[in-house]
């Protein structure tokens, strides 16, 4: 293990605030990002880890047309699900920004500004197609064509996912409109653009020795390899869209930045907002503005091209026109991608899982494991039910949860739930497992550092069967009669070994390992004791543990047949949706539905009903809640179906309002929810929750929000 005193910096791709995380995002990028972040805090090391959502770009405009909403809407929503599904899975960023942000604006605009002003980029005048029937310009995915390089006929106007290659959306064959369906007129407009081809050889040169600095990823390499294999084009960084960064410049009004222009200056903005929000308004530059700052930028393999090479083309740009210097990427791990039972994740054809509902069914541990047991390092994995069954059952449940479980059973039965002493001369058994957590901690933390996850893992769960043999071949059902001595011995090494596990997995199964932690009775969190204590025997002799708890439960063959048969069904059946275990504390919507069918003309007078004691009201749950979706309920006039989240999880309610609100207007929206009455179905839609509201004399119906911006899940009393 090599000690570093120079700051971390993490990023994790941003994802868009489109649609919902799944496990490929969630194996590509964000859970090798936090095992690293994890494990460097554990190291003592200064690390951030930043990262939030990309609320630019077409795809959100695009979702936002198809929903019938303005994309505000679209991110406001999709960024607080987002943001909840990265919490419930453990993602410890640092901060979570979103692209949507003033700062965010502010930040790519002074980066577009130095360009220009420094006459980086070119204005060039050029043909777009145009949607006649709209009366828009078609940038980047709104065309759809044939791809000019392997005759895929679904390409986009900007890129073939099928073949990977990037062109002009005017050499798509036979091109129709994503707005219209019809075929595009071309029309002049003009753009600026980046001229990438002048940074080659400095981009050459940069992944060259960033590599002999350290070693980049041979995917990574190769990807970049064939990029330079050609002249690298200049790339446009603007488009005709109303939705963006808007071009800071008199006379461009219509047009903004390009996406991946600014989202790649998010991973700034966003620290910058990390500063302020931690009271140390530039620290941000203590990160970025230090060469010696290590910055690992963690990607998925289809955004390797923005991060090895026009991100760091940008930063050279700034970095020659400024005092103050730009750290560039040391390092950029992408993933490959992660398949779902043999087929790519697809939203369009309803292939896969997303993240929140895997986390309705399993703990979030269990899919943490998985994954990095899986992960997509060198080249594509899969993800199967099956295989995930038979990890958590044979690995996580039958031989991590089995040593914990026996060894902590076996002391409270035979040492009162202490520590055993231990003998002053280990036997030579006793000497390989001590052995054994040195190595293992060394080895580990030597293939972390090079973003071997799966390796580190793997070698992690070495030892938890080196554990169970010595525990096998010790016998200490034998030894507590006939050598008590050694049999202490047995336990202690066994005890302090699972202290070791607790430290060695926390950045993999952070929840487990500080379960764990808590059964050993030890204060503060296992990263806290840190990495470089794992191996060190530090549970005292007569240290009092806390009562074992089953660490895994096993899945059940039942279950993992279920979820098949599930997929089994055709897409076009909504009984294929996950569905997600219910919480049992759903409430309905009733009196809500009351209010609207008898709306008085006058409040009745306050205190008319039967007086209850503080302690009846303390029965009603009452919670923030944030309003993520909402649509109307086909066939009812009255009836709107809400998705909220009430902080940590979330509910679907019914109200009786949509004669009051349009569903789009409350997007976004903070109200009061009582969160523990019975559910009940209206129209066939579950209720889990009822949503406050007053009536004015004319029967409107308001609902009730908090003064003041309140996180979602706070107790309203
Ligand atoms: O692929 C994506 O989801 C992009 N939104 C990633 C952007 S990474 C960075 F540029 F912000
Ligand atoms: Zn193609």
């Amino acid at each position: 293990m090599k000690s570093l005193d120079k700051k971390i910096l993490v990023t994790a791709a941003l994802p868009y605030a489109n649609g919902k995380i799944h496990l490929g995002h969630l194996a590509g990028a964000y859970l090798p990002a936090d095992i690293y972040v994890r494990y460097q805090r554990s190291m003592k090391r200064d690390v951030i880890f930043i990262c939030g959502s990309d609320e630019h770009g077409v795809p959100i405009t695009i979702t936002a047309e198809k929903e019938n909403t303005t994309p505000q809407n679209v991110v406001d929503r999709v960024h607080l699900q987002n943001k909840a599904t990265f919490e419930k899975c453990g993602m410890s960023f640092d901060n979570y920004s979103r692209t949507s942000l003033p700062l965010h604006h502010e930040t790519a605009k002074e980066f577009f500004l130095a360009f220009f002003k420094n006459q980086i980029l070119v204005e060039k005048k050029e043909q777009q197609y145009f949607d006649e029937k709209k009366q828009k310009f078609l940038p980047d995915r709104y065309v759809e064509g044939i791809c000019p390089v392997c005759a895929n006929p679904e390409a986009r106007g900007d890129q073939c996912e099928k073949c990977g290659s990037y062109y002009n959306s005017t050499e798509l064959k036979n091109p129709k409109s994503k707005l219209s369906g019809e075929t595009p007129t071309l029309r002049d407009t003009t753009h600026f653009y980046f001229p990438l081809g002048n940074y080659q050889k400095r981009l050459e040169e940069y992944l060259k020795v960033s590599n002999e600095r350290e070693k980049w990823k041979d995917n990574v390499l190769s990807a970049c390899k064939g990029w330079f294999n050609d002249v690298l084009r200049d790339r446009a960084v603007t488009r005709d869209l109303d939705w963006g960064v808007p071009v800071p410049l008199d006379g461009y009004d219509n047009k903004v930045l390009y996406v991946w222009f600014e989202a790649v200056l998010g991973y700034i903005s966003s620290t910058k907002e990390w500063s302020k929000k931690v009271g140390k308004e530039n620290l941000w530059k203590e990160y970025w503005h230090d060469e010696n700052t290590k910055y690992v930028a963690f990607i998925g393999k289809d955004n390797i091209v923005f991060h090895c090479i026009v991100f760091p083309a940008m930063l050279m740009a700034w970095n020659d026109i400024n005092e103050t210097k730009y750290v560039l990427p040391t390092n950029v791990p992408a993933n490959e991608f992660l398949n779902f039972e043999g087929q790519k994740f697809s939203k369009s054809k309803n292939w896969g899982i997303d993240v929140d509902d895997f986390l309705s069914l399993f703990p979030p541990d269990l899919l943490r494991y998985s994954l990095t047991m899986n992960m997509p390092e060198g080249k594509d994995a899969d993800f199967y039910w099956k295989d995930f069954q038979s990890r958590v059952n044979n690995e996580l449940a039958d031989t991590f949860g089995n040593f914990v479980n026996r060894t902590f059973t076996f002391v409270f039965k035979n040492f009162e739930g202490k520590v055993p002493p231990v003998s002053d001369a280990l036997s030579m058994v006793d000497d390989m497992l001590v052995n054994h957590l040195d190595w293992t901690t060394s080895r580990s933390s030597d293939a972390l550092e090079k973003y071997s996850f799966r390796e580190a893992a793997s070698c992690i769960m070495e030892l938890v069967r080196v554990s169970n043999k010595y525990f096998d071949s010790n016998e200490p059902w034998v030894t507590v009669k006939k050598n008590p001595e050694q049999c202490a011995t047995t336990l202690n090494l066994c005890l302090q070994t699972i202290r070791t596990l607790s430290i060695l997995f926390e950045p993999f199964i952070p929840s487990a390992s500080q379960r764990i932690w808590k059964m050993l009775n030890l204060k503060g969190t296992p990263s806290e004791a840190g990495w470089e204590s794992a191996s060190k025997r530090y549970l005292e002799v007569g240290h009092i543990l806390n009562s074992p708890e089953i660490l895994f439960i096993k899945i059940e063959d039942e279950t993992i047949e279920k979820i098949l048969h599930r997929m089994d069904q055709p897409t076009n059946d909504s009984s294929t949706e996950f569905t997600p275990i219910p919480s049992g504390l759903g409430v309905t919507n009733q009196r809500t539905n009351e209010l609207t069918n008898k709306p008085t003309n006058l409040p009745a007078a306050a205190g008319e009903k039967t007086k209850i004691t503080i302690d009846d009201f303390k029965k009603i749950e009452l919670r923030v809640a944030k309003i993520l979706s909402c649509e109307q309920i086909p066939k009812s006039k009255k009836l709107l179906k809400m998705k909220v989240t009430i902080g940590t999880e979330e509910r679907q309610i019914l109200a009786g309002i949509a004669e009051h609100y349009k569903p789009e207007d409350l997007i976004g929206k903070t109200i009061i929810v009582v969160a523990n009455l019975e559910p009940a179905k209206l129209m066939g839609n579950e209720s889990q929750g009822m949503m406050l509201a007053a009536s004015d004399d004319n029967g409107k119906l308001c609902f009730v929000t908090t003064e003041k911006e309140m996180q979602a899940g706070s107790v309203v009393k």
